[in-house]
């Protein structure tokens, strides 16, 4: 028997980073399906810029989710101006790449904070709304960079494979509190972060709207894992029992292993590059106060 879609209509919900890209086609899609978005971008122009081509479904606030503080004050804002939260995707997210011993500590602090802490912060903001209410979902888009290791982006890798990990903690913390939670796992999507990176042998560039799609399928009818294309989930099902030589053999075999790391520094990732290092000024603020 088919499952009941939940209506999206008017609906309140949070895309972090949506600006452009996934979270910009998320946003689009969801009020294409009557939901009132609130997009939080710390390029406020590009959220601007984007809220304004989506109308009156749309509003767009300065969000940077390393400020804690100012994460928890934008929901406040969101809520006052919306009404209650009843999806929040945690979707802002940058991908620097270089070989692991080239990283800076300032990089891996903004990669953790933004990707992987702001993710926490912006979940358990979203909980502490959503349970009283005995309702909401919560998306976090990871990658399947969070499913297996990829040279070059080795410390986005750790991120990533952490909010999985913490997506599956939280789903069965939240059993019976009416609270829903999905991963998203895109592999390579065309938006500026994947700029320059080659493409996989193994699975098509997936467009920002097949991500935005997924999402909206997953809040329809809610599931937990958010294969973007859907193959990548069956190709990880493959290999997840075979020994690890023969897995690794066959990304060598693909060059699937030097997809990220043969970007790193490439002309092609420059602009987005300069773009990924003024991405988190909150987290930056004490790399830039030591020096
Ligand atoms: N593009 C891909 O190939 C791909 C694959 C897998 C997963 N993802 C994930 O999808 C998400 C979206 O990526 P995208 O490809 O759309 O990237 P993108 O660079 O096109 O868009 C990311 C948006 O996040 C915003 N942002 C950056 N730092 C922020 C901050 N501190 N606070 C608020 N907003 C901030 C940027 O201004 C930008 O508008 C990320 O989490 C990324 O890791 C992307």
């Amino acid at each position: 028997m088919a499952k009941q879609l939940r209506p999206l209509a008017g609906k309140v919900v949070v895309v972090t980073g949506g600006g452009r890209g996934i979270g910009a086609a998320t946003a689009r899609a969801l009020v294409a399906r009557g939901a009132r978005v609130a997009i939080g971008d710390v390029d406020l122009e590009a959220a601007e810029r984007t809220a304004a081509e989506l109308g009156a479904g749309a509003v767009a606030r300065h969000l940077d989710v390393t400020d804690r503080p100012g994460f928890t004050a934008f929901l406040d804002e969101v809520e006052a101006e919306l009404g209650p939260l009843d999806v929040l995707v945690n979707n802002a997210g940058i991908m620097p790449l270089s070989a692991v011993e080239d990283e800076s500590d300032a990089v891996v602090v903004r990669q953790l904070e933004l990707n992987l802490h702001a993710v926490i912060h912006g979940s358990k903001e979203a909980i502490r709304r959503m349970k009283p209410r005995g309702r909401g979902h919560i998306v976090n888009v990871a990658s399947v960079a969070g499913k297996a290791g990829f040279p070059g982006g080795a410390t986005y890798c750790a991120a990533k494979h952490g909010v999985v990990g913490f997506s599956e903690a939280i789903r069965l913390e939240l059993r019976g509190t009416g609270i829903e939670v999905s991963c998203v796992m895109p592999s390579l999507v065309a938006t500026e972060l994947a700029s320059g990176v080659g493409d996989s042998p193994w699975v098509r560039r997936a467009r920002a709207e097949d991500v935005a799609n997924a999402i909206v399928g997953a809040l329809e009818v809610p599931r937990f894992d958010v294969f973007v294309p859907k193959v990548s989930g069956s190709i990880m099902r493959v290999l997840a029992p075979m020994p690890r030589r023969w897995r690794e053999g066959m990304a060598r075999a693909l060059k699937a292993d030097r997809l990220l790391l043969d970007a790193a520094g490439g002309h092609g990732r420059a602009a987005y590059e300069a773009r990924a290092a003024r991405s988190a000024p909150a987290a930056d603020a004490p790399a830039r106060a030591a020096a």
